[in-house]
C-alpha cells in the first residue's frame, strides 16, 4: 500500500511525532528518545516481561512471589510513606512482615498511617518518625533517632517528592526539589552509613522519574543553588529542576553503586555490602500532581487508561527492595531493567560530580 492509501490521521499522527521528537531533541538535547519511545509499548500494554512481571503488576504480587526473600529482611525505612507510592510500599512490607520505619515530614500523618495499615494487618511493625527532607537539620536528627534504636537496616527507601511547586529555597537555600528529592536524601544514606553496612546486604533504592528525560541542557545547574533563581521564568524553572532533582536520582543511585563495588580502592570510599538500585514507578495519580490540577484532571478523565493505580505504582519499589533480579546499579521500570532515556544519567564524570558537589553541600551535618 502506498503512502497515498494510508489514512489522513495516520499521516498527520505521524508528523505530529517527527515534530515532537524534533521539538524534544531541540528543548533537551541528550534526550534518548528512541528508548523513550520503546518504553511506552510494554508500558501500555501490560505486557509480562521477562522477569515476570509488567506495568499491570502489583507491589503485593511482586512481594507474594518473593516471599521466601523477607526471611532476610528486617528493618526498612520508607520516606514519604504516609502517602502514594510510599504508603503502598510501607502497607505492603509491613503486611509480609518486615518492620518498616515511616519516615514523614508529619509524624501526625505517619501515625494516620500506620493505623490505617495495622487496620489491615494488626501484627505489622510499624514505626511514624519525623523526617523532612527538605532540611539538612531534620535528616541529621532523624538519623541520630533511627541509630539510638536501631544497629542495622536492611533496605532505605528514598521515595519522598514534590514535583513543579512553585520556585522556593529550602531553609538551607537550596532549590527546593533539589533539596528535597535528592539533598535530603543524599545526607539520609551518608548518615545511614553504618546500619547499612551492618545488615550484610543491604538495599537503597532511589526513586527516579520519567523526568529525568528533561533537565536542564547541563544536567545539573553548578550556580551553588542547583537552579534557584535561574531566571528562566517560573514554570519552566520549575519543570527544569524537577527534571535535575529526578535525574541526581539516578545520578546518585549510580555512583553509590561504583562505591560499593570498588570498596576500599584508593580515593573511593567504600560502601561494600551495599546495593544500590533507581526506578520510575510511572504514571500515578496520587498527591504528586497537588501544584499541578490540570495533569490530575487529566489523569482522571482522558488519561485515564494510560495511568498505574497506587497497587501498581508501588510494585517497581517492591521488586528492587527485594527481587533477585533487580539489577545494582540500573535503572528500572515496571520491575524491569530499563535504558536510561538522557545521556545524562548514564554520565560517570556527571555522577561523581553530584556526589562531590552534595558532599560539600552536607558537609556541615556530617
Ligand atoms: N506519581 C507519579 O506519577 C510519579 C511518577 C514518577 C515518579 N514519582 C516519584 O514517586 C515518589 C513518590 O511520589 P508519589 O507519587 O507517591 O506522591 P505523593 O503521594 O505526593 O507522595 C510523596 C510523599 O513525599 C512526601 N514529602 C514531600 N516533601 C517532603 C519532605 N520535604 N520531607 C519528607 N517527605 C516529603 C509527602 O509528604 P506530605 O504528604 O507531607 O506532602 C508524601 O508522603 C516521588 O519521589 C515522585 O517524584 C511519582
Amino acid at each position: 500500500m502506498g503512502l497515498e492509501n494510508l489514512p489522513r490521521w495516520t499521516l498527520r499522527f505521524a508528523c505530529l511525532l517527527v515534530l515532537q521528537s524534533y521539538v524534544l531533541q531541540g528543548l533537551y538535547p541528550g534526550i534518548l528518545l528512541n528508548d523513550l519511545m520503546s518504553s511506552f509499548p510494554p508500558y501500555f500494554s501490560g505486557s509480562v516481561q521477562a522477569t515476570g512481571f509488567g506495568s499491570s503488576t502489583t507491589a503485593f504480587e511482586v512481594a507474594k512471589a518473593n516471599e521466601a526473600e523477607f526471611a532476610e529482611l528486617k528493618t526498612v525505612i520508607i520516606t514519604g510513606a504516609n502517602s502514594g507510592i510510599g504508603f503502598e510500599t510501607a502497607r505492603v512490607l509491613a503486611h509480609f512482615g518486615a518492620e518498616v520505619i515511616l519516615a514523614c515530614r508529619s509524624v501526625d500523618k505517619a501515625a494516620k498511617a500506620v493505623t490505617i495499615i495495622k487496620s489491615e494487618s494488626p501484627k505489622a511493625n510499624l514505626t511514624p518518625m519525623t523526617l523532612d527532607t527538605s532540611s539538612l537539620k531534620s535528616v541529621h536528627e532523624f538519623a541520630v533517632a533511627f541509630k539510638k534504636k536501631w544497629d542495622s537496616l536492611d533496605v532505605l527507601v528514598l521515595n519522598a517528592g514534590v514535583m513543579a511547586p512553585p520556585p522556593s529555597k529550602s531553609v538551607d537555600g537550596i532549590e527546593i526539589q533539589f533539596a528535597t528529592n535528592h539533598l535530603g536524601h543524599f545526607l539520609l544514606t551518608e548518615l545511614l552509613k553504618q546500619p547499612l553496612k551492618n545488615a550484610g546486604s543491604a538495599r537503597v533504592i532511589t526513586t527516579s522519574s520519567f523526568a529525568h528525560a528533561f533537565p536542564p541542557p547541563e544536567g545539573l545547574i553548578t550556580d551553588g543553588t542547583f537552579g534557584f533563581g535561574s531566571g528562566s521564568g517560573a514554570t519552566q524553572e520549575s519543570w527544569n529542576c524537577y527534571g535535575q532533582s529526578k535525574l541526581a536520582n539516578i545520578l546518585h543511585a549510580k555512583e553509590l553503586q561504583r562505591r560499593a563495588v570498588k570498596g576500599s580502592s584508593k580515593g573511593v570510599d567504600s560502601w561494600t555490602g551495599i546495593a544500590a538500585y533507581s526506578l520510575n514507578p510511572g504514571f500515578v495519580r496520587t498527591n504528586l500532581q497537588a501544584h499541578w490540577p490540570i495533569i490530575a484532571t487529566l489523569e482522571d478523565t482522558i488519561a485515564r487508561p494510560l495511568v498505574k493505580n497506587v497497587q501498581q505504582g508501588a510494585a517497581t519499589t517492591v521488586f528492587c527492595a527485594l527481587d533477585p533480579q533487580a539489577v545494582p546499579g540500573a535503572y528500572h521500570e515496571d520491575c524491569s531493567v530499563k535504558p536510561v532515556y538522557h545521556a545524562h544519567a548514564a554520565n560517570d564524570t556527571l555522577a561523581l560530580s553530584l556526589w562531590e558537589e552534595s558532599l560539600r553541600l552536607v558537609s556541615d551535618y556530617l
